[in-house]
């Protein structure tokens, strides 16, 4: 089969060159988040239904829904693009794909990882490649291979490439994930001037200032850019999301409870991994606020999350869908999911699991923690995450999505038995997080009737004056 270019600057084997371009464009949409993005895929199938690397793509996406049924379909894609290669001659850089996706059916999203950086090293502006490594290395919680995958590219790339702008936006985020604020924003803000609907790079921004406590900026930039980031997919609600954590650290709470009905929560049927995230997330926060949220939020939740018991492709994910259970108070289903995390864990068929492996080093003591301050015993919450919390960025999530589990530990210290480690933490939580105001209250209440106390609660009141 020959080659045609794709319209982003590579070949790919395809039966025309309209097949090639309708690829290219199923590239462009899912690094711009749009939602035709799997009506682009279904159009190029239709143009060329033998074109391996889109099988290979198909495999990709079906994988990226994180879900056990998604996943079957996902091997089904792959068995597919096999068969084909096998009668197709296919160029190295498709060869390159077709063993990313080989891996990563198998469990391995290591192995896949390196196949598409191995692919990267060959074809530096293969996009696709690298959005999802993009994507594994934040799942596997490591910014630094966030920022470097995309620097080792750059010099390759043209000012004129059409998806130029997400390109340093993802360098941005990883840029903010490894920690160098100052560069992640430029680079993130100049994103977002070429193309303001970058939700990815809108969104990079507010990683910053969520790290350095810039809460009132926080809403000003993502409600200034709304009318363009709004229109991606539901990927939006995430965006919504950062914006509810800067009024939470505010104590704007009708405000977050507001936009969390009518934005992060607005399309649960949709069934997505994400806006579960974000949802099961904020109320499990709300609550550390101490603010009731409400039966019905949660039991909504709850809803999805017991049909997910058996997802295992993220075990962050599946942490934040045992939240849900855990919140709606339904404790048989909740600990049912934990007896599947601990049977995928230490299961023979999934040896060399990247996920696996996760779920044994560290998710199954936070899914064990969860469960214990759900049931009243904060001081097992407590020493379940205090040996595993530096390794707790394994499960992956940004730092701004896995504070959470932080918050948590905090609030199960002041309620258990060892107020030395509320202390430490929270000593440590607010040289972190200077302006958070819940963190100054908490070191407050941690510190007893001391002067200490005193001025920290001080801190925790200017905090919230100013806001
Ligand atoms: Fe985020």
């Amino acid at each position: 089969m020959p080659v045609f270019s794709d319209g982003l600057g590579l070949s790919v084997t395809a039966a025309s060159g309209e097949a090639a371009a309708a690829f290219g464009g199923t590239v462009e949409g899912y690094v711009r988040f749009t939602r035709d993005t799997g009506d682009r895929l279904k159009n190029t199938l239709t143009a060329d239904p033998d074109m391996p690397l889109a099988h290979v793509t198909q495999g990709y996406f079906m994988k990226l829904f994180g879900t056990k049924a998604m996943a079957l379909r996902a091997d089904k894609a792959l068995g597919t693009a096999k068969e084909l290669s096998s009668r197709i001659a296919i160029t190295d850089r498709e060869q390159g794909h077709l063993a990313a996706l080989d891996n990563w059916c198998a469990g391995n999203i290591d192995g896949a990882a390196d196949a598409w950086e191995s692919v990267l090293l060959d074809h530096p502006t293969d996009m696709l490649a690298l959005r999802l490594a993009h994507f594994a290395h934040f799942y596997a919680g490591d910014g630094s291979k966030m920022r470097d995958s995309v620097a080792r590219v750059l010099p390759s790339w043209d000012k004129s490439h059409p998806l130029y702008g997400n390109l340093i936006g993802m360098y941005g985020f990883g840029l903010e994930e490894s920690g160098d604020y100052r560069r992640g924003e430029r680079m993130a803000r100049e994103a977002v001037d070429i193309d303001p609907k970058d939700a990815w790079s809108v969104h990079a921004v507010a990683h910053v200032m969520e790290m350095e406590g810039r809460h009132r900026e926080g809403i000003d930039w993502i409600q200034g850019l709304e009318p363009h980031w709004s229109s991606v997919h539901n990927f939006r609600f995430h965006v919504w999301w950062h914006r509810t954590l800067f009024h939470l650290e505010r104590y704007e709470f009708d405000t977050v409870l507001e936009l969390y009905d009518s934005q992060v929560a607005s399309d649960l049927e949709a069934d997505q991994y994400l806006d579960v995230v974000n949802a099961a997330a904020l109320l499990w926060r709300l609550e550390l606020y101490g603010i009731k949220v409400g039966p019905e939020r949660w039991a909504a939740l709850a809803e999805l999350a017991k049909n997910h018991l058996d997802d295992h492709e993220l075990v962050f994910v599946s942490l934040h869908y045992l939240m849900a259970l855990l919140g709606a108070g339904r404790m048989e289903e909740a600990g049912e999911l934990v007896e599947k995390l601990r049977a995928y864990a230490d299961g023979e068929g999934t040896r060399g699991q990247t996920q696996a492996k996760v779920t044994k080093k560290v998710g199954l003591a936070l899914a064990g923690a969860m469960t214990a301050i759900r049931t009243g015993n904060p001081s097992r919450a407590v020493s379940l995450i205090w040996p595993v919390r530096y390794d707790i960025r394994l499960i992956g999530g940004s730092h701004a999505q896995r504070d959470v589990f932080e918050e948590m530990l905090v609030d199960a210290s002041l309620k258990g038995n060892d107020p030395r480690i509320a202390r430490a933490l929270l000593a440590e939580r607010t040289t972190r997080k200077p302006h958070s105001a819940w963190s100054w209250q908490r070191y407050g209440d941690a510190l007893g009737d001391t002067p200490e106390a005193t001025s920290a609660k001080s801190r925790a009141d200017e905090l919230l004056a100013q806001a």
